[in-house]
């Protein structure tokens, strides 16, 4: 397995690569030091021609610049990445690149996409759609039946109501209460939340 990107959120997946025992042969990072994985494992800028066998996991938290470098590597994309204490119902499915984090619950018949963050303490109710490339913050909750769009970014601790649906490209902030619909490209929040701003496409 390798990470693309040495950052905060890349040494969080490298330690569940460890705990796992998955072999790990390092990480691309086309940024300059310092980095938070141990230098050790650096392998430079992306290079399609390292190790083109093996799996790798963009370790980036920004939804457009991980959505564009997925569309450009040339290394397979790993299988979704689970930490050993997050509950993943046998009848949920998981895109490939996708990451869940420690504490994480993905209830029955969840659909989760591809390259998408599910970040710690979150609960994915049952039936919950949610995009590709989309990041739910930690301690965020997608109530049952709700649908949430392509790269989205639902702040830490906002809670998407049972049957709410928030569309593609939607930033949430944090602590929010999404109760029924949110337009595409809006970034809000509040309780309930409030559209702020439009946003635009990348
Ligand atoms: C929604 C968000 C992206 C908005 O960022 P922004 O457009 O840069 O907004 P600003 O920080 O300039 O704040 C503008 C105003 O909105 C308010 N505001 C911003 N986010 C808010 C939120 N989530 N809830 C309530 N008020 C909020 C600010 O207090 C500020 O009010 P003021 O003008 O009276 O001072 C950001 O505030 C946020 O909530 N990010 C989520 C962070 C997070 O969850 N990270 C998780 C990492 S795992």
């Amino acid at each position: 397995m390798i990470l693309y990107g040495g950052g905060d959120h890349a040494l969080g997946l490298w330690e569940i690569i460890q705990l796992l025992g998955l072999p790990f042969e390092g990480f691309f990072d086309d940024g300059s030091p310092p980095f938070a994985l141990p230098e050790d494992f650096y392998l430079g800028p992306y290079d399609p021609t390292l190790k083109p066998e093996s799996p790798l996991l963009i370790a980036i938290t920004d939804n457009t610049i991980r959505r564009n470098l997925s569309l450009r590597v040339k290394h397979p994309i790993a299988p979704p990445l689970i930490h050993p204490h997050a509950y993943v119902s046998a009848s949920a499915s998981v895109g490939k690149g996708s990451v869940i984090l420690p504490g994480a619950v993905v209830h029955s018949r969840a659909r989760i996409g591809i390259h998408v963050i599910i970040n710690s303490g979150v609960v994915v109710e049952h039936f919950v759609q949610v995009g590709n490339y989309t990041h739910l913050s930690s301690r965020s909750v997608a109530g049952c039946r709700s649908e949430i769009g392509e790269s989205c970014f639902i702040g830490t601790g906002s809670i998407v109501a049972p049957h709410a649906k928030v569309g593609e490209g939607c930033v949430i902030g944090a602590g929010s209460l999404v109760l029924r619909e949110m337009p595409p490209f809006t970034k809000a929040w509040g309780v309930p939340a409030r559209p702020q701003s439009e946003l635009f496409k990348e």
